[in-house]
């Protein structure tokens, strides 16, 4: 599974997000070193703080099915209907790169932000420098 295999992966997740509240439109796609690839969705709630971020969604589901190490998560986000001209590289909230990096090594996992064709790739490490790691609390 290449890097443009896994943003199409997310695409087609994105169809799926729940977002009547802010009209933008999130999928993910992780890929788990097992080789299988769990997608998700942005979930939101009219409560706002229980929305779930699809990055978020991919891990819990990946989780909850047995899976504890991964590669890489490819990320995509739009405004509902915005045209191609206007979307933007969509990269994870804080809350998000915290639960990633609970699972990976965050010098290794790769983060795929896809805009139509372009990918921009980073590792955890640069999008969450001088973290509170999981090693500083077990
Ligand atoms: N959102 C995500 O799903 N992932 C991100 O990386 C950024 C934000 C969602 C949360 C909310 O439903 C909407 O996008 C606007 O913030």
């Amino acid at each position: 599974m290449n890097e443009e295999e896994l943003i199409k992966k997310a695409y087609e997740a994105q169809q799926f997000s729940y977002s009547p509240y802010s009209g933008f439109q999130v999928g993910a796609a992780l890929l788990a070193k097992s080789g299988k690839v769990y997608t998700g969705c942005n979930i939101e709630n009219a409560a706002f703080s229980p929305t779930n971020c699809a990055e978020r969604t991919a891990f819990f589901k990946a989780v909850s099915e047995g899976e504890k190490e991964f590669a890489a998560i490819a990320i995509v986000g739009n405004k509902k209907d915005a045209p191609p001209e206007e979307w933007e590289f969509c990269t994870p909230c804080g809350v998000c790169r915290q639960v990633m990096l609970e699972f990976v090594n965050p010098e290794e996992f790769c983060i795929y932000s896809g805009k139509g064709n372009d990918v921009k790739t980073f590792t955890l490490k640069e999008l969450l420098p001088e973290s509170f790691s999981p090693g500083m609390v077990k």
